[in-house]
């Protein structure tokens, strides 16, 4: 349980701590300083912390160290911010070079500053860089896919389809194993199209009880994948993995994954081949105004 504290003498008794936190931890009353209530459902965000304007909080996990000035100058303003959401895309061409340990350990760091749930930071990750264990995932994940193909090939499978479904059903089945066929017959002729050559595997897990741990996970995955783009890194999000091993128990052994825990995100990353020279218009969107 936290432990909160207010320091009486440097409080400016200005109520800020109260009105943002949500849960309710304290009251304040107008020119009072704010009377500490229920500290036991706080969810350690740290908002209070970081709106005091004169350091006046002292909670128990926010030690010296984990506070910081925010510095304004070093945010970037709206078009600068926009022309990296916009440059942004899924690069699947790496050159062979390892991305360093450093990089990696600052592409976490962004992630961890995601939003998440009732504050739960569910995300975990596994970084793959051996390239036989990275190969393995590859061939696990094809294993994966060549299964799947057998199933939409089974006549009684596909009868069922036809019956529940109609031949809408059926021609989305038709069209599911054409794909898969041809993601095995890339694989087949010695080309990867599951990691597309990436030297780095970054995964995103977490426990499969915590509600919203898959939203967490993929929060997280997008500020991994901005930051990238900030550190001339490729990366492209690796849906066959993420799709292969929540099927396959191997590939869970194989990463070691933690019981209950399901792998909700894959990030391929790597150093790029080539360098977009220009960015392209998203199709009109549907937006309802009420
Ligand atoms: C999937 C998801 C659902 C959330 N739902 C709520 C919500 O219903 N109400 C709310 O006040 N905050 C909600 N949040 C915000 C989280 O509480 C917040 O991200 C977390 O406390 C960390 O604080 P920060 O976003 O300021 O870093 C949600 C966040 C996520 C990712
Ligand atoms: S850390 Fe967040 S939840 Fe806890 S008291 Fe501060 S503002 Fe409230
Ligand atoms: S935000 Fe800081 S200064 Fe303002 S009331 Fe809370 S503790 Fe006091």
């Amino acid at each position: 349980m936290a432990t909160i504290q207010i320091d009486a003498e440097r409080c400016q008794k200005c109520g800020k701590c109260v009105q943002i936190c949500p849960t309710i931890f304290a009251q304040h009353t107008k020119g009072a300083i704010p009377h500490l209530l229920d500290t036991t459902r706080c969810i350690e965000c740290g908002h209070c912390v970081a709106i005091c304007p004169s350091e006046a909080i002292s909670h128990s996990s926010f030690p010296s160290g984990t506070i910081a000035p925010i510095q304004p100058e070093q945010l970037p303003d709206t078009a600068q911010f926009m022309e990296l959401l916009r440059s942004r895309r899924s690069i699947r061409e790496f050159s062979k070079r390892q991305v360093d340990r450093a990089l990696i350990e600052q592409i976490i760091e962004a992630a961890c500053f995601a939003p998440s749930s009732h504050n739960v930071q569910s995300t975990e990750y596994i970084v793959v860089q051996d390239p036989a264990m990275r190969q393995q995932i590859v061939e696990l994940t094809i294993a994966q896919y060549r299964q799947w193909r057998k199933l939409l090939g089974n006549p009684i499978a596909r009868t069922l389809t036809r019956l529940v479904r109609g031949s809408t059903g059926q021609a989305t089945l038709d069209e599911l194993r054409e794909a898969f066929t041809n993601l095995i017959n890339q694989y087949g002729q010695g080309s990867d199209p599951i990691l597309r050559e990436a030297p780095t595997l970054l995964i995103f897990h977490g426990d499969r009880h915590i509600g919203f741990a898959g939203v967490n996970a993929n929060l997280a995955l997008q500020n991994a994948s901005l930051v990238c783009e900030t550190l001339k890194l490729g990366a492209f999000y690796t849906g066959y993995v993420v799709a292969g091993s929540n099927f396959n128990p191997r590939l869970a052994r194989l990463l070691k994954l933690p019981p209950n825990h399901k792998i909700y995100a894959g990030l391929a990353i790597g150093h790029p081949r080539f360098h977009y020279k220009n960015w392209i218009e998203r199709k009109p969107t549907q937006i309802q105004w009420f």
